[in-house]
């Protein structure tokens, strides 16, 4: 009675289902490793915190402009500037309660029914959800594991059709942590060129955490001819453990950033005012512990690779951001459990990782290619070893 049609079309975040069984499986007394979580186990640094401590002792508790404090916005645009080299003006920018609430605002302020959106697979779970809320259409191209599951301007060519409005790029990838190089991202831009009705949605989200030496591109920088029709996303949440503080940001078109603005002054207003003023500290404050922290990422990354990759049936290359390992279980596919069940996608896989060694992963289907699994590291050092030699061993028991 309750329910609209709307929302039969949409499912709740497979990823927080993981995290939510897995909680549920440790309250009930089991040993359960959860690799599911995509936020980083750091905790936020203190004088972020201490940012927010201080506006809420001077009673900065009121509303603020929907769009964002001239003072975060200020400092978003010199950001852009200072580390992507990307001019905007303050009012190209737009501060809502995450990267999440970003991009949903720019489906859901721009897509007419049926206008196509461009998902290339592995995705982050949300995207194509969040079209179908819009009316859009989520179209989704199978990006393939010898081009690094990165889209290539054939994969984007074919897609493309007179109703693509959107095409999502997320580099550093959730769930594959491949990131795209300049010259990847120089022959995309070739083809949206040729498309004057496909704009691009950028989430940057894991800008920061590209490692190995890998320098960040991202569209707007590298073409920047399209940049009126490129909606860049960023946030605080994983660069600086600032997950549940939910600051993101969307720097694009004055037009879109206007109606965007519109929609949000009707459904949340302005994201939290002390967590604002947390993120003008994290952004201008201290940037070492990044350095600091990604050291610990690769360390992590290198080490899981490793059991992963001699894992007999698991093929796991080695990727260069975010903090996910995208391992593929097509080897596993038809092998049998000590208990006697047919193992026939990458759900099995992840069924049988928890019930049988209280591992929690999240399954490939979730990201729309499977069959693979994902884990993040983004998990204390000694649990994410031990959940990985269990992932091991379970998988060596398979027939
Ligand atoms: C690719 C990607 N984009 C956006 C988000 C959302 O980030 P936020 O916490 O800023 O809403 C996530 C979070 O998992 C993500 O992985």
């Amino acid at each position: 009675m309750f329910v609209s049609q709307r929302m039969s079309r949409i499912k709740p975040s497979p990823t927080l289902a993981v995290s939510a069984r897995a909680a549920e499986l440790k309250a009930q007394g089991q040993d359960i490793i959860s690799l599911g979580a995509g936020e980083p186990d750091f905790d936020t640094p203190d004088h972020i915190k201490l940012a927010a401590t201080i506006a809420l002792s001077e009673g900065k508790t009121k509303y603020t402009v929907v769009e964002g404090t001239v003072a975060l916005r200020q400092a978003i645009v010199e950001k852009f500037k200072k580390e992507d080299d990307l001019d905007y003006d303050l009012n190209q920018i737009i501060v809502s309660a995450g990267a999440k609430q970003v991009i949903f605002n720019a489906f859901l302020a721009s897509l007419n029914p049926e206008d196509e959106v461009i998902i290339p697979a592995p995705y982050w779970v949300s995207y194509p959800d969040m079209v179908e809320i819009a009316e859009g259409v989520p179209v989704i191209v199978r990006c393939l594991p010898e081009g690094e599951l990165k889209l290539t301007p054939d994969l984007l060519s074919e897609a493309i059709t007179p109703k693509s409005k959107w095409l999502v790029l997320n580099s550093p990838n959730n769930p594959s942590g491949m990131a795209y190089s300049r010259k990847e991202l120089e022959a995309l831009a070739e083809v949206i060129r040729g498309v004057p009705h496909l704009n691009v949605i950028s989430d940057d989200i894991y800008e920061r955490l590209i490692f190995d030496g890998l320098k960040f591109a991202t569209l707007a920088q590298v073409a920047p001819d399209l940049k009126d029709r490129i909606l860049t996303v960023n946030g605080v949440s994983k660069t600086y453990a600032m997950t549940g503080w939910r600051i993101g940001y969307g720097a694009g078109p004055v037009e879109l950033i206007d109606v965007m603005t519109t929609l949000q002054s009707q459904s949340t207003s302005n994201a939290c005012t002390i967590s604002q003023v947390a993120a003008v500290a994290a952004l201008k404050g201290p940037q070492d512990f990044i350095k600091e922290w990604s050291k610990v990422y690769t360390e992590r990354r290198d080490a899981a690779h490793e059991i992963l990759s001699q894992t007999p049936g698991l093929h796991c290359f080695m990727p260069h951001g975010a903090f996910y390992l995208y391992p593929s279980c097509v080897e596993l596919m038809g092998k049998k459990t000590p208990a006697g069940a047919i193992i026939s996608s990458d759900t099995d896989v992840a069924t049988y990782l928890l019930d049988s060694v209280g591992v929690a992963v999240v399954p490939g289907i979730s990201f729309g290619l499977s069959p693979y699994f994902r884990i993040s590291y983004a998990t204390d050092t000694k649990l994410l070893l031990e959940g990985c030699h269990r992932i091991s061993q379970a998988i060596s028991l398979l027939r």
